[in-house]
């Protein structure tokens, strides 16, 4: 699929935006504070509705304005399909067709997009949370079903976290509604770490072959799921197991919110026995991996936003990028200068200066 038009009204520093893309390589260069990172966030949100950057929605909204408005048309080999989010002090609301969604999950998934920042070179260094929010974002686009169980974890999450507090404080005693709540939590939990599972197997296959190519065929890359379920405990079983804990702390020490995935180089975790190369390429080689997974997943390859990765990568990881993603996936790329491997790699790109939130086309060799 690819986004072949695109509109902005008041989206931070764009007051009115109207572009053609390039169904290849469409290149955002400009200074530093242009709204080069903007504009991709903008794709990001018209895709999923949220930003990797803040979750201050407001922060969207073009300072002074009451409302931003993101358009944009995406062609799939379905056919064309129009988009448009709008994002007020009262909320969001989301039309595919023109027809308003009543539920912002129903929205989510008609553009695919796979956003690489330098951020994500830390998805391997990085803490749990890191992991667990790509883990979420990605498998929520593939799967309207692993968005639904996530949202309703989260809701019950945050309902049995209130009550263990009302337990330990002695505002509540019923325990028989925290087994109530720990029974709902088990059964969105489990089939979290199902799909989870079953998701991380095939991610894990793609990146193994990019991740033995990118290291000239010396390292294996392997997934282990690391969740907090002891002694082969089901998730229900462990709720119920450990009540008394859980009051004391007042929250819920266990399911799939806690839990991790680790990436083990020729068998040794990367995390900690890795090199800095070896993190990046790791990373690198787990990115690339979901394009693949989304074209299998869904039958449409995604639309790749990289957001200032090319300065961060050397020259033998930036050809493995531009050569994955070559005359298969649209992508969109922000730096401040085209220059080096990219220059003579990158084949007819369309070139957008930006500058104060106004775009200008320079070039197309297409
Ligand atoms: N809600 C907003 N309204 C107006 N301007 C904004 C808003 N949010 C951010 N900006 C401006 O956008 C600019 C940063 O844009 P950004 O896309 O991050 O830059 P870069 O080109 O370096 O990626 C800053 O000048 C900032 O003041
Ligand atoms: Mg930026």
């Amino acid at each position: 699929m690819y986004l072949d038009h695109l509109q902005l009204t008041n989206y931070r520093n764009y007051a009115q935006l109207a572009v053609d893309f390039s169904p290849g390589v469409n290149v955002l260069l400009g200074e530093n504070a242009q709204g080069k990172t903007n504009l991709l966030e903008a794709i990001y949100v018209l895709a999923l509705t949220k930003s990797h950057r803040t979750h201050n929605e407001k922060d969207f909204i073009k300072w002074q304005a009451d409302f931003a408005k993101i358009t944009g048309r995406v062609q799939k080999s379905s056919g064309k399909v129009p988009l448009e989010l709008v994002i007020s002090k009262k909320g969001k609301k989301a039309k595919i067709n023109h027809l308003e969604q009543a539920k912002l999950s129903q929205y989510i998934g008609q553009l695919n997009v796979i956003l690489f920042a330098p951020e994500d070179l830390s998805l391997v260094k990085g803490s749990p949370v890191v992991r667990r929010r790509f883990i979420d974002m990605e498998f929520g686009q593939m799967s309207p079903k692993y968005l639904y169980n996530s949202s309703q974890y989260k809701q019950v999450l945050r309902q049995r976290n209130q009550y263990l507090k009302q337990l330990k404080y002695k505002q509540a005693t019923d325990q028989v509604f925290l087994e109530v709540l720990s029974d709902q939590l088990a059964t969105f939990g489990s089939a979290i770490i199902q799909q989870r599972l079953d998701f991380l197997t095939k991610l894990e296959g793609w990146a193994q072959v990019l991740h033995h190519d990118i290291s000239k065929g010396r390292e294996k890359l392997t997934f282990s799921y690391v969740s907090q379920l002891k002694g082969g405990l089901t998730l229900q079983q462990a709720l119920h197991a450990d009540v008394a804990h859980e009051i004391e702390q007042g929250t819920t020490l266990v399911g799939p919110h806690r839990d991790d995935v680790r990436f083990l180089v020729n068998g040794k975790n990367v995390q900690t026995f890795g090199s800095q190369g070896q993190q990046r390429t790791t990373a690198l080689a787990v990115k690339l991996a979901e394009i693949d997974l989304m074209k299998e997943q869904t039958g449409e390859y995604p639309v790749l936003l990289l957001d200032d990765v090319l300065s961060e990568l050397d020259d033998m990881r930036q050809t493995h990028l531009l050569k994955a993603i070559q005359h298969k996936v649209q992508t969109f790329l922000t730096t401040t200068s085209l220059s080096g491997v990219a220059q003579t790699l990158i084949e007819a790109p369309r070139i957008f200066q930006i500058n104060q939130g106004q775009l200008q086309q320079t070039t197309d060799k297409a």
